[in-house]
């Protein structure tokens, strides 16, 4: 197909989700997309040549400013794999996949950057790294049109930008998006990633601004870490689903010493968190950090533990779909006999979808808050 054929109407209404989950109340393009490329169209057509993208969810601002303002070599990073994935392949659909680059957030990314489209991530922390980033490594020119829907905004994200950009205003809402627009950088010390001691696990956590839990640790995890001493002892091998910062990696390698972990998660921000967490704790020959899709690059029947505590949202939406594609990830690379170890809010009741997928499951533990489940693979 060939990008002549389409205006940017065009180009969005081709845009997929997939890989990431599709289900009708979930969309490939949002208003705040729209907004975005029509608030940065002046900016786009004067300087079509410096723009970078950050937090696209599935290409429709790289392809939008691609497309309405002819841009080129436009530099996108985005966290999700399953989101770098998606514009790959709508990349290819609508003929435009030689108008960008994907990379890591950095100053390869970002240097001499004078028009940043960043769709707003919902933690403040991760704001707080892009924010940062662009201030360290962008040209000082740079103007940086960051848009979200409405509901999601808080008057702190004005104060995050606010802490790396001499200037900030929001725009005019329009169909409850809104966009900050943000320039005068003013760079300074790096803060991230966070480094914080947990006396009660004795491990230092390491974590880039997208971490799920920041340095901290979250109390669903606290619930499985507490019970993996109970995890089968003859494991040789273990992988940690989704690893965040790898908290449930390290504790097992610690814990076990004969056993090999693995710790996969889609996020980059996520996997940089884990090796430095891994690192920091003298075990990074212990645990091997990938960043993949519901670990699609882990072979059928070979791990002997999966420990999860999954995700429960896709994107802003609560959506059970995230969940179901980890336990049929689990059901798939744990060989006959090997267990997943899951916690979950005890109100998502998740049992009969990990017996679906996986195998038999019985519980750990419950509380009113949090359940562990085991399930044994078929
Ligand atoms: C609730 S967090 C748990 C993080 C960490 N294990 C912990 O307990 O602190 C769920 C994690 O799953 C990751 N995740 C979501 N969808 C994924 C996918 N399709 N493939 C791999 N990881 C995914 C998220 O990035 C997030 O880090």
């Amino acid at each position: 197909m060939c990008a002549r054929e389409f205006d940017v109407d065009g180009v969005l209404a081709h845009l997929r989700r997939r890989p990431d989950v599709e289900a009708p109340n979930l969309h490939a393009v949002d208003a705040t997309d729209r907004l975005l490329l029509d608030e940065a169209a002046d900016a786009l057509a004067a300087d079509p040549a410096a723009v970078v993208v950050l937090g696209d969810r599935y290409g429709a601002l790289t392809l939008g400013a691609a497309v309405s303002a002819g841009a080129t070599g436009i530099r996108t990073f985005q966290d999700a794999l399953t989101g770098e994935r998606a514009l790959a392949s709508n990349a290819r659909r609508v003929g435009l996949a030689d108008r960008y680059r994907s990379l890591p957030l950095g100053v390869e990314l970002l240097a001499g950057a004078r028009v940043v489209l960043v769709q707003l991530p919902r933690g403040l922390a991760e704001l707080d790294e892009y924010a940062q980033a662009i201030a360290a490594h962008a040209d000082p020119s740079v103007r940086v049109y960051a848009g979200g829907r409405i509901k999601h905004l808080s008057t702190s994200m004005n104060d995050v930008l606010a802490r790396s950009f001499s200037h900030v205003h929001a725009t005019l809402a329009r169909q409850k998006s809104r966009v900050l627009v943000a320039s005068g950088p003013v760079p300074e010390p790096a803060r991230f990633p966070l480094r914080e001691h947990s006396a009660e696990l004795g491990l230092t956590v390491v974590a880039h601004g997208a971490a799920f839990g920041g340095a901290g640790l979250d109390i669903g995890t606290r619930a499985l870490v507490g019970v993996l001493g109970d995890t089968p002892a003859d494991a040789r091998t273990a992988l940690d689903l989704g690893c965040g910062t790898g908290i449930l990696a390290a504790a097992l390698a610690r814990l076990r010493p004969e056993l090999e972990v693995i710790a996969t998660d889609q996020s980059a921000g996520a996997v940089a968190s884990a090796a430095e967490t891994a690192a920091a704790n003298g075990l990074a020959d212990r645990i091997r950090v990938v960043r993949d899709d519901a670990a699609g690059s882990l072979d059928d029947d070979s791990v002997d533990l999966v420990v999860c505590n999954p995700p429960f949202h896709v994107g802003a939406a609560v959506h059970t779909g995230s969940a179901d594609k980890m336990f049929r990830a689990a059901g798939r690379v744990l060989r006959r006999g090997g267990e997943m170890w899951t916690v979950f809010n005890t109100h998502l009741a998740y049992t009969r979808a990990l017996e679906r997928a996986v195998g038999p499951t019985r519980t750990v533990t419950r509380t009113r808050k949090f359940t562990v489940t085991a399930s044994v693979a078929r």
